[in-house]
């Protein structure tokens, strides 16, 4: 398996630019304009209050995940700078970042409307992908989450980024948002939509999908929520730990859990072997972020269920195959080191390396023939190598 190694790019002036943390604050791509006549249209209106819906059953561990969101503070840069998994986390929004990317560009490539897409985000936190979904010139966007409080963070940040675009001098007109706390594995989203006729061209479930599957019918009602409104040739994009790696990981420890300083994964039934296909819960601890029972995704189940709502799988990549595939695309590339999402090594301009020497071997080899790589530590490569991203097509009504 590949870990990630990249040479630092150079300067212009034939300085290593290394992958150290800018001064320059991010700016953000202003979005387009446009659309058609069954696309609600972008506003500059503020946005509503966010629809609440209590699930009157809300048994299972529901709860406790929507509590233990709902307390996650909400870390400004400095503090993430200190953290432990300061480039896992910027790697793994980087992910995400390339997924989004196809998916909103294949979306263009196949469109025959021309009108920028109309999005759903379950699970969407405190809108760590809002900046995301701004690049992606979309219209519209559902913000969709069980925790009250990151929803609300969620709308905060929306609106934070309306009132800089306004400050613009050349503003352009940001897509329009609107902000649900509900619990998709129980209620039918659609339903809170504003427009509950509405459909959506992509629905984006990041790191959220595996909560569903506590239970068959859990399962069912989420995905069921994912497929109702999207339109037939929209995309269902997910990041899920995969299942299958965490079993095989588990055996290879040869007991209960595994994991090193920063994650650590506990199957609660180990004896139960194969595991259940639903309910199969483990505890998930990452360094100061998640500590949350979550349940075992396998993929050809998901595959089958997504089937049941007409959609197809059509793409399916690892998180080392997306570095793989992306690390040399313009956008991945300039990414990469914009987003942070690599540590360079050896450390440059006296930074210190994050974790211990020992942990960049792999970064030591590579560097051999470069002055400087961009890499991870073998601990949050173990992390995210957990990981893959999916898409799934929706089928387009047979004639
Ligand atoms: C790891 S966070 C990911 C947040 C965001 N998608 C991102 O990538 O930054 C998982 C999110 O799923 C949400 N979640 C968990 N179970 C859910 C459910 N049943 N319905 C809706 N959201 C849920 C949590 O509240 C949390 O915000």
């Amino acid at each position: 398996m590949e870990k990630p190694t990249l040479p630092a790019t150079k300067r212009k002036h034939g300085e290593d630019r290394g992958f150290v943390i800018p001064k320059k604050k991010r700016t953000e791509e202003s979005a387009g304009s446009g659309g058609s006549a069954d696309q609600p249209q972008a506003t500059t209106e503020s946005t509503d209050e966010i629809t609440k819906v209590q699930t009157a059953n809300q048994d299972g561990l529901a709860t406790a995940v929507a509590n233990h969101y709902n307390q996650l503070e909400n870390t400004g840069v400095r503090d993430r700078i200190k953290s432990p998994i300061f480039y896992l986390r910027n790697f793994n929004n980087w992910v995400k970042s390339m997924l989004i990317g196809e998916f909103v560009h294949r979306l263009a490539d196949e469109s025959v409307t021309g009108h920028r897409p109309t999005v759903l985000d379950m699970g969407c936190g405190k809108g760590g992908d809002m900046l995301k979904w701004k690049k992606a010139e979309i219209r519209h966007l559902i913000c969709v989450d069980i925790a009250e409080t990151s929803v609300e963070q969620c709308r905060g940040r929306y609106r934070d980024m309306k009132q800089r675009n306004e400050r613009e001098r050349h503003p352009q007109p940001l897509f329009s948002a609107e902000f649900i706390a509900a619990d998709c594995t129980r209620v039918r989203i659609q339903e809170q939509f504003r427009s509950p006729e509405m459909r959506v061209d992509l629905v984006s479930v990041q790191f959220a999908l595996h909560y569903g599957f506590e239970s068959l019918q859990q399962a069912e009602r989420m995905l069921e929520n994912v497929s109702d409104r999207l339109r037939p040739g929209g995309y269902f994009i997910a990041t899920v730990p995969d299942g299958h790696a965490i079993m095989a990981r588990l055996q290879r420890a040869g007991g209960r859990q595994f994991g090193n300083d920063l994650f650590k994964v506990r199957l609660r039934e180990p004896e139960r072997r194969p595991p259940a296909l639903f309910g199969a819960q483990y505890d998930f601890f990452l360094e100061g972020v998640v500590d949350c029972p979550e349940f075992l995704v396998f993929l050809p189940l998901l595959e089958k269920l997504c089937k049941k709502y007409d959609m197809d799988l059509v793409y399916k990549k690892r998180f080392n195959e997306m570095f793989s595939t992306y690390k040399t695309t313009q956008d991945g590339k300039m990414l990469l080191n914009k987003m942070q999402a690599l540590e360079a090594y050896p450390p440059q301009h006296g930074a210190e390396l994050l974790a211990e020497e020992e942990e960049y071997n792999h970064a030591r080899a590579a560097a051999e023939h470069e002055r400087c790589v961009g890499t991870m530590s073998r601990a949050e490569w173990q992390a995210c190598s957990l990981y893959m991203a999916l898409a799934f097509k929706k089928a387009k009504p047979a004639r």
